[in-house]
């Protein structure tokens, strides 16, 4: 079993280089199957969530190759299945975009519910509703969720509640489908875009992503082409978020500042310095920051994958900060490991409350999920002594190479095979 052993309290200096966004790879991803003729996909994250849907992929038949460890080609026109893989699928949330794609490609789709973190009920009615909305029937069975397309065609769907997912998957089953498609209250984010874009450079039409009201036109095919995913705006805060934890001063390179509006707001309401170019910010933390209030809601809001580094970055900081959990109803359950480290966190249901700048003590804790794995890893950067790390595959699903990054910025830091 892998473990990260970190001697902290140093402040981080130096640059990091972001990879690309993964919640915008799980997406194109599966979106590729849509597309007759290559695609190459550029900056995709070299991380397991991504290792497990290309699995998925080929699975069904598609052809997938690793031009180098950032480049994928995927060749899907010799896909032979519409049934996806219920032992791959479990093992990550995005496997529900097969849902989507498949439907859009086979007019039919058979793919188990999904796994992936664990943030109390996870549901999918908005998904499902969609698919209806364009003609389909859905029925559920001991393994899958059935998609019967034999009537998909362009509708109307508003959804009830704001989802990532649902938004995306309507797309995926909206843009062959014959006639027109109007998405409301649609998800905002940036890997919302970038899948329309990735889809209407291959042909698609699909206006208005970014926006509430999504339109599709439904074309007969997609055509093949390159596409570079946009950077990992989580990955780009939980580093900005590790340098200022540690009172460093790190230049955070090939992002998209725009997409980092809200979190650098309420770092700098913190009392932290932030310097804006084209693709890069610097944090500077050498002033004494203030607690603040954060909470989280859907895009352009502060993002709920950013909460629990927030959490422990408050921790450091004199004062009593409170931190709202608005978009999953239980996504506080990591604080328990980090009360090891002598945090004063208190979770009254979606509000925890900080009591901010006691002294961390290093000890041994387990990285519960994926975006807690990366605050334990900001606490431990934060603490004096060494803290060791454990259960590493939930980092390992959305961080590229941490480890180097990290000592690239003067962390002392090492993986272990214990
Ligand atoms: N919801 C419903 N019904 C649905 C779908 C969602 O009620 O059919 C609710 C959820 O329970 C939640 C809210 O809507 O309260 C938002 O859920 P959303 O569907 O937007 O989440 P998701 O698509 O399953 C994606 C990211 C998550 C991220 C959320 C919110 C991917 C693969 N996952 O999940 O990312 O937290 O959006 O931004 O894109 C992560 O990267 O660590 C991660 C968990």
């Amino acid at each position: 079993m892998d473990k990260i052993l970190i001697n902290g309290g140093k402040p981080l200096c130096g640059e990091v280089n972001i990879s690309g966004a993964k919640n915008a790879a799980v997406a194109i991803i599966p979106a590729a199957l849509l597309v007759e003729g290559k695609c190459i996909i550029e900056n995709v994250p070299d991380i397991s969530d991504v290792d497990s849907i290309l699995k998925m992929i080929k699975s069904l038949g598609a052809k997938v190759e690793k031009s180098d460890c950032n480049t994928v080609v995927i060749d899907s026109q010799n896909l032979t299945s519409h049934i996806a893989d219920p032992e791959l699928a479990c093992k990550m949330r995005a496997s529900y975009y097969l849902m989507g794609a498949l439907l859009g490609r086979f007019g039919k789709a058979q793919v188990p519910p999904p796994g992936g973190c664990n943030f109390g009920t996870r549901p999918i009615d908005q998904h499902l509703k969609s698919f209806e909305c364009l003609g389909c029937k859905v029925s559920l069975d001991e393994t899958f969720v059935n998609i019967d397309g034999d009537e998909l065609g362009g509708g109307n769907v508003y959804f009830d509640v704001v989802s990532v997912g649902a938004t995306i998957n309507a797309i995926l089953a909206a843009v062959l489908a014959p006639g027109k498609t109007v998405l409301e209250n649609c998800a905002k984010e940036p890997h919302v875009v970038d899948l329309a874009n990735f889809l209407n450079s291959m042909g698609a039409s699909v206006r208005g992503a970014g926006t509430d009201i999504i339109k599709i036109n439904g074309v007969e095919s997609l055509h093949g082409g390159t596409y570079s995913i946009i950077p990992d705006q989580i990955e780009a805060g939980t580093y900005m978020a590790a340098a200022i934890a540690t009172r460093g001063n790190v230049l955070i390179k090939n992002v998209i500042p725009k997409h980092l509006e809200a979190i650098t707001a309420k770092f700098e309401e913190m009392g932290v310095t932030i310097e804006e170019y084209d693709e890069e910010v610097r944090v500077i933390a050498d002033k004494p920051l203030k607690s603040i209030r954060v909470k989280t809601m859907p895009y352009p809001g502060f993002p709920t994958d950013l909460q629990p580094q927030m959490v422990v970055l408050l921790a450091t900081v004199p004062g009593t900060s409170v931190v709202n959990e608005g978009v999953w109803d239980s996504r506080f359950q990591y604080v328990t490991e980090l009360e090891k480290m002598g945090m004063k966190i208190k979770v009254d249901g979606t509000v925890a409350t900080i009591e901010g700048g006691t002294p961390l003590c290093p000890s041994k804790v387990c990285a519960t999920d994926l975006r807690a794995g990366a605050s334990m890893v900001i606490a431990a950067l934060a603490c004096e002594g060494t803290t060791e790390i454990s259960q590493l595959r939930h980092i390992d699903r959305g961080y590229e190479h941490i480890v180097d990054k990290l000592l690239a910025v003067g962390a002392d830091i090492k993986r272990i095979n214990d």
